[in-house]
């Protein structure tokens, strides 16, 4: 569904993202960890093409990834929600699902099955939801749009942990009843481990550590010590 090789990017010719490397399948959830300005944004940016790569290669769909074909990539089922979670606080929920564009109503069905606290807020300005409630917004928005690959750049942000707790698994089951390839960027490192088949953990703009999901969840020791930097 989406693969990167080598890929170094950043911003005004300063690399910030070095030689970086995911191979991402259907069905599959892949996190990307790290602290504060690891580059984890940047690499989602970079991986729908907002981002021109300075080295490397990414592939998705069976296409190239390259500056200005981000728009070409969503409308192929290429979707990156942003960590500011790309809602707008003056429109309703049902204008939200408006400006997706047509949608199959079975479609519409699938994602008010999927969050079906957003059946009842339909009528309701997304500036007036809670913070839960906008993630499902905007889950459920870009899940409209019949996504093959879904990046969703910390969603938890600004949510309490017994929300992040009710939502991840969620994620997962999309992707495994949907068929869909997500790549999770958290900060809740064991719930997002938890619902993960794999993990990549960057540090100043490189990957210090990347597996199994269950096996690094055992290991706490290790992924601490990526955090710091320090090689485990
Ligand atoms: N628009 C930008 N212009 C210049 N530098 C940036 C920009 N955005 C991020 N950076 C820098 O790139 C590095 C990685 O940032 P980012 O990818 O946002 O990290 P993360 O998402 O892991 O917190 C940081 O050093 C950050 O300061
Ligand atoms: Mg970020």
């Amino acid at each position: 569904m989406l693969e990167a090789r080598g890929v170094t990017s950043g911003y005004n010719g300063v690399a910030v993202l070095h030689d970086f490397n995911l191979t991402l399948h259907s069905g599959e959830v892949v996190t990307l960890l790290g602290p504060n300005g690891a580059g984890k944004t940047t690499a989602l940016l970079t991986l729908v093409g907002l981002l021109p790569s300075m080295a490397g290669s990414i592939g998705a769909l069976g296409a190239k990834v390259g500056a200005r074909r981000t728009a070409r990539l969503a409308r192929a089922g290429v979707l990156l929600v942003p960590d500011d979670r790309g809602i707008f606080a003056e429109l309703t929920v049902a204008e939200h699902f408006r400006i997706v564009g047509k949608v199959p109503k079975a479609r519409i069905e699938m994602v008010l099955a999927r969050f079906p606290a957003l059946r009842r807020l339909m009528h309701r300005r997304a500036g007036l939801l809670s913070g839960g409630e906008q993630q499902m917004l905007a889950i459920g928005k870009a899940l409209l749009a019949d996504p093959k690959v879904l990046m969703v750049d910390e969603m938890s942000l600004g949510l309490a942990p017994t929300v992040v707790q009710q939502m991840l698994p969620g994620i997962r089951d999309l992707a495994r009843e949907e068929g869909i390839a997500v790549l999770l960027v958290e900060q809740h490192v064991a719930i997002a481990l938890s619902v993960s088949d794999r993990a990549i953990v960057l540090n100043q703009g490189r990957t210090v550590l990347a597996g199994d999901a269950a096996a690094l969840a055992e290991n706490g020791a290790r992924i601490e010590a990526a955090y710091f930097g320090t090689p485990a």
